[in-house]
């Protein structure tokens, strides 16, 4: 199984969404570079959209293959965000973050008029919970936030990148949760939303409208 063109796969099919005129919100990680670079060679053969990056990664990549950009605060609307994800369910349900860029992506996410999955085969689960559940934190509360999650059976890891904390694009820590297959998920994402100091979490619930996922040589697209 090649999952790298699965990837690919999937994101060719995710751009024939995307038509001049429109913004489009460009994801972070290794299924959204190839979406941007599709959108990179539609751009040269004459596509017009402005994108909005939702990483620092991402705005360099897309800067890099000429896309025009622009962010958040000047756009009016964003008509169509596409990204990948960590992990999906048959209810459409998703965990993101693996990349670090949550909270910009989920930002994007809420602020778009048609929001975009593209993944390989491999992230398509049952239930959610095999991949550990990023969520980032502001730097202040950290220490305490770890205490706490670790006392709900949460096991916090918080993220290391160069012998030091991974450090998000807005200046954020993450800690990685094993929260299992836990059976209320919507109860889990809005009691880790009350605790002060957890600014996002990865759990994207009746965010997407659109998974396509990339299997072997085609693609299946689930629908809302
Ligand atoms: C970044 C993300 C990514 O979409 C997610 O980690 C999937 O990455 P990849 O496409 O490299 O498998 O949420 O924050």
């Amino acid at each position: 199984m090649n999952l790298d063109r699965e990837k690919q796969l999937a994101a060719k099919e995710a751009v024939k969404f995307v038509k001049s005129g429109m913004t489009v919100g460009l994801g972070t990680g290794s299924t959204a570079a190839h979406m941007v670079k599709e959108l990179g060679s539609m751009v040269q053969n004459g596509l017009e959209i402005v994108g909005v990056p939702s990483s620092e990664n991402t705005k360099k990549l897309a800067t890099e293959i000429g896309i025009p950009l622009t962010t958040l605060e000047e756009t009016n609307a964003i008509d169509v965000y596409i990204d990948g994800a960590d992990e999906f369910d048959p209810y459409m349900q998703l965990i993101k973050g693996g990349g670090g860029a949550l909270l910009r992506e989920k930002i994007l996410t809420y602020n778009s008029d048609l929001v975009i999955i593209i993944a390989d085969s491999q992230k398509e689960v049952k239930r959610l919970g095999d991949f550990k559940l990023p969520v980032e934190t502001i730097p202040f509360a950290t220490k305490k936030i770890e205490r706490l999650l670790q006392k709900m059976g949460l096991q916090p890891k918080l993220r290391v990148k160069d012998g030091g904390n991974f450090v998000t694009d807005e200046g954020n820590f993450i800690l990685d949760l094993n929260i299992g297959h836990v059976s209320n998920i919507q109860l889990l994402e809005s009691n880790l939303k009350q605790i002060p100091g957890i600014v996002e979490t990865g759990l994207f619930l009746d965010m997407a409208d659109i998974i396509i996922i990339g299997k072997g040589e085609t693609t299946i697209t689930l629908k809302k």
